[in-house]
């Protein structure tokens, strides 16, 4: 065990990887993972709670862990993993589940969300969904939890959860701060800046997925839905679709959005559409060749999501321990 504190998160391979969870998590999770133990999950068993084709489901699982790398997180550093492969969070999700009301879970705007796009199929397991997020954060003893803003509200069950359970039974589990970054937090449709970019939005040139070549890249920024007039200026509520391409470019270079307002100015949308278009194509293309590369070596990364299990089990597998003697179930 080391003294660094840690580090959790993870993404659901319910779609393919996209421009918003590169800004809003892994870019952090990069920047970060030097200075924490940390642990990154493909979190399999939440993307079940909308029905997925199996065959699909196993493909984007093992691309996800190649982009994970290609993004830059050093597989002998962090543990990267699947999170079906360590039981411990299934388990532990039931024991958190006892200990979450029910009032709490229907108050979750990401449920209200899902179940009314889903209405064929409001299964349980999307209504205790963060029940099992709480299990994957908590079975590690987080102290930090990089992800974008949408997932804050999930967050802070999780630490009610936690200090609840701890009120009972003593400190038995850390309680995780978030870490939602100032620029890419929420990154927004290219074609609708009032909803959210997301991995299944069917609308072409929505989103920016990270395994786009250059030309699809430029194509949806070129195309991007702006406002009227023509000035390029931060303001949420008069020029949404500048203001989410400003975030973008943001977090692509860097520059803070004076910077960026004082280098546009003047120069009118289509010129700064393609000079977004062209930082995320740069940003990207390393990531989209080395992930292609990477899918050629499947024994590799087999290697990596074991050597990751192993590490993950060891871990939570210590908590839950704790955690069941505390309850007071005996000891096998
Ligand atoms: P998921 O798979 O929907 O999204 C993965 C991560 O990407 C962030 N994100 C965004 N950030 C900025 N702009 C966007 N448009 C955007 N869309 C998505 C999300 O905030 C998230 O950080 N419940 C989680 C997965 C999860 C998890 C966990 C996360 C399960 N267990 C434990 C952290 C810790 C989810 O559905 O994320």
């Amino acid at each position: 065990m080391s003294d660094k504190k840690v580090i959790f998160s993870g993404i659901q391979p319910s779609g393919e990887l996209m421009l918003g969870s590169y800004f809003g998590a892994i870019k952090n999770w990069v920047e970060l993972s030097g200075m924490y133990d940390c642990y990154f999950c493909i979190v399999d068993m939440h993307a079940i709670t909308v029905r997925q084709d199996p065959a699909e489901l196993r493909r984007r699982t093992l691309e996800q862990l190649a982009q994970y790398i290609a993004c830059g997180l050093d597989p002998e550093a962090c543990a990267l993993f699947v999170q079906s492969h360590a039981p411990q969070h299934a388990e532990l999700a039931w024991v958190l589940g006892c200990y979450t009301m029910f009032g709490e879970l229907q108050r979750m705007t990401q449920f209200k969300e899902k179940s009314s796009k889903n209405t064929e199929n409001i299964n349980s397991g999307l209504f205790t969904y963060p029940v099992l997020m709480a299990a994957d954060i908590l079975a590690y003893q987080a102290d930090l939890v990089p992800v974008g803003d949408d997932q804050k509200q999930h967050l802070e069950l999780t630490r009610d959860i936690a200090q609840r359970f701890n009120g009972i039974y003593g400190d038995v589990f850390t309680v995780p701060e978030p870490y939602i970054p100032k620029t890419g937090a929420r990154i927004m449709s290219l074609c609708d800046p009032s909803s959210k970019m997301s991995k299944s939005d069917g609308t072409s040139g929505a989103s920016v997925y990270l395994m786009d070549t250059p030309e699809a890249i430029m194509r949806a920024f070129k195309r991007a839905v702006t406002d009227s007039g023509s000035e390029v200026r931060y303001d949420l509520a008069e020029k949404p679709g500048v203001s989410n391409l400003m975030q973008i470019y943001s977090a692509a270079t860097g520059m803070d959005l004076s910077a960026i307002e004082a280098r546009f100015s003047g120069r009118g949308y289509g010129y700064f559409k393609s000079a977004v278009g062209e930082a995320v194509a740069e940003t990207l293309r390393p990531i989209r060749e080395r992930a292609a590369d990477l899918m050629k070596n499947k024994d590799y990364l087999a290697g990596i999501y074991k050597k990751g299990a192993r590490r993950a089990s060891e871990t939570s597998g210590r908590t839950l321990r704790g955690v069941y003697e505390k309850l007071g179930f005996v000891e096998k």
